[in-house]
């Protein structure tokens, strides 16, 4: 692999850090960390021997051009992009509502895009260069429980799989991530973790980000994680009957897992005040 500049969203916990950490590993990268809780990105860029951190909220309109600006004047071009960063609020819709489809689409799928948009004339220029958008299983296949999440994940996927087509000609690669059910912060799957009969099916982040580079300076257009997750998705199109039973029964309902995004979204909060009584956007 190349020396490169890479840029990651959701780099202070879960998949991102792990992926933050697994392109350290690669000689010459240099990286630029994007989320709001500030004080964890320093502290990873510090073990990481240095990287432009970028405490930023993705839902702020005005957070893609300020990444951009800051990419630009750091380094001049950017060969990775991650889109990583993302929630999920447990829930049907009949308790959370509409808002709460709102919310998950601008985090999930409205703040990757208008990042994307920022950068990608950095891309550009930088070509050959690629792009990493880390979906979801869960956007090829809904389950009860997770109606926002999964709306959010299918139209990221959709985006992706255009953005693919569109950006090939002009040398930048895109690829897919859906990772299946993965134990971070933000999504501890302590309901599959706490039971043997389902304590196989969780991965690890460090799975994810192996995935994050095959789809990414790898080339490959799509990667499940685990891999046989992609099972999951192919027999929702060949028996869709059959997968709804399955998630309809008592073995079904038994993977509506629970996330942490309420706890998660409170400490970014503080955690972005004291950023801005400090410097703000900083390195
Ligand atoms: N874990 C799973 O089972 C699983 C499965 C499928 C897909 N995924 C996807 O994988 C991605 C990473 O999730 P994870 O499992 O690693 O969860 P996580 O540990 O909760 O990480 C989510 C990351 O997104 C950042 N983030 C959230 N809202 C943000 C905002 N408004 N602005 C900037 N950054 C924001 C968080 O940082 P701050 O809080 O510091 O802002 C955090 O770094 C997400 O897109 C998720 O949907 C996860």
């Amino acid at each position: 692999m190349r020396a490169m500049i890479a840029l990651i969203t959701g780099a202070s916990s879960g998949i991102g850090e792990a992926t933050a950490r697994r392109l350290a590993r690669e000689p010459g990268s240099q990286l630029v960390l994007v989320a709001r809780r500030g004080e964890r990105l320093r502290a990873l860029a510090q073990v990481l021997g240095g990287a432009l951190v970028l405490a930023e909220d993705l839902t702020d309109e005005g957070a893609a051009a300020r990444i951009a600006e800051a990419v630009e004047a750091e380094h001049g071009r950017l060969d990775m992009l991650v889109n990583n960063a993302g929630a999920g609020w447990s829930g049907t819709f009949a308790q959370q509502g509409a808002a709460n489809l709102r919310r998950t689409i601008e985090i999930n799928l409205l703040a990757q895009a208008r990042l994307t948009e920022a950068l990608l004339p950095a891309l550009h220029r930088s070509a050959p260069s690629c792009i990493v958008n880390v979906a979801s299983t869960s956007g090829r296949v809904a389950r009860p429980g997770s109606s926002a999440y999964s709306a959010s994940k299918f139209a990221f996927i959709g985006w992706t799989d255009a953005l693919h087509l569109e950006e090939a000609p002009h040398g930048v690669h895109v690829g897919l991530v859906n990772p299946g059910f993965i134990a971070t912060e933000g999504f501890p799957q302590r309901e599959l973790v706490g039971r043997a009969s389902t304590r196989w099916m969780v991965s690890t982040p460090e799975k994810v980000a192996e995935a994050i580079i095959d789809a990414g300076p790898g080339g490959r257009a799509e990667r499940y994680v685990p891999r046989p997750y992609a099972l999951a998705a192919a027999a929702r199109l060949l028996l869709p009957g059959g997968v709804r039973r399955v998630l309809a029964s008592r073995d079904g309902t038994a993977l509506s897992t629970t996330t942490a995004a309420g706890t998660h979204a409170a400490s970014a909060a503080g955690d972005q005040e004291r950023d801005r009584a400090a410097t703000g956007a900083d390195r």
